[in-house]
């Protein structure tokens, strides 16, 4: 296949990141995961990759996406016809790591992603690509019309590089759009997001967070009363069953880092929440 440059806005470029982080790992002797399609893609793709060479936080990228695959695994074990939407797919290959062979799969993102997740992956029988801004509210009148409930909703790495007011708005759509549903975000919280600037990662790209929240429990059931935190983690307190599983260097370094006590790594959340059941009470 021809390299091909990406052509992708600022915010875009960042999915580059944990496509980058998969297919390394890939190629490891012991690795958190393995994902051959990444690496071919990346092959395909005509972007300076070097500059991630070597970031910690790859790690970090890989084992947030470990977290929500498992996730997505007890969801489908509880509701194997269920539908698993993916806000701001990428190019990730979580379809190709936990489908279960009866769910469906909604992935969207915006227009140039999923230009370019076409070059790689195609519509199915139970997969989707929508192209679409999660805050244009349409996309989820195509996903009731395509799919039913129940709904486990995944924004990994998406919604802190959109502003407070937008955040608000996706939490509203998907909390009257789909009530009861399940929703796994990623937070940064005060000390990441201020030190951004020198993330290794994140300084090697143009994109910004643009939004934090220390505690996204509170700010949803704020925003959506009856919102419940199902469960929450940061990258040092990961479910034991899941630490369990992971290369021995690896839980070893996670147990140095949680020893450190890092304002960066322990603000940054993972969290799976229950929005209400409820519809909302009209004014
Ligand atoms: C860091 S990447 C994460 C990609 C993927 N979730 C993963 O973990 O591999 C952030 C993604 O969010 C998408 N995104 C950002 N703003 C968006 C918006 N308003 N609507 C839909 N997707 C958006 C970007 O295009 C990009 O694909």
């Amino acid at each position: 296949m021809d390299r091909k440059k990406p052509l992708l806005g600022t915010v875009q470029e960042t999915l580059l990141i944990p496509l980058y982080a998969r297919a390394v790992e890939t190629r490891k002797e012991q690795a958190l995961l393995r994902d051959p399609r990444a690496e071919e893609i990346i092959a395909s793709i005509d972007y300076d990759f070097a500059r991630f060479d070597g970031l910690p936080s790859l790690t970090g990228a890989l084992l947030r996406t470990l977290l929500f695959d498992r996730w997505v695994t007890d969801f489908l074990s509880a509701h194997p016809r269920g539908t698993v939407v993916e806000i701001g797919t990428g190019l990730n290959t979580r379809y190709e790591r936990v489908d279960n062979g009866s769910a469906r799969w909604i992935e969207l993102d915006l227009p140039d992603v999923i230009t370019l997740r076409r070059r790689f992956f195609t519509d199915t029988a139970r997969q989707t690509m929508i192209a679409s801004s999660v805050t244009d509210e349409a996309w989820a009148a195509e996903v009731t019309s395509r799919t039913d409930g129940p709904y486990l909703f995944l924004a990994e790495a998406v919604l802190p590089y959109l502003d407070e007011a937008a955040v608000h708005q996706v939490v509203n759509l998907l909390a009257a759009r789909f009530p009861g549903s399940l929703l796994a975000l990623d937070t940064a919280g005060p000390g990441f997001f201020d030190t951004q600037e020198q993330h290794d990662a994140l300084s090697q790209v143009e994109a910004r967070m643009r939004w934090y929240c220390p505690d996204v429990g509170t700010q949803l059931a704020h925003w959506r009363p009856g919102t419940e935190t199902v469960t929450a983690h940061t990258l040092t307190s990961l479910p034991a069953p899941l630490l369990a599983q992971l290369p021995v260097p690896y839980q070893q370094m996670v147990s140095a880092l949680a020893a450190q006590k890092l304002p960066q790594a322990e603000g940054y959340r993972l969290s799976l929440v229950r929005l209400p059941s409820d519809p909302p009470l009209l004014p």
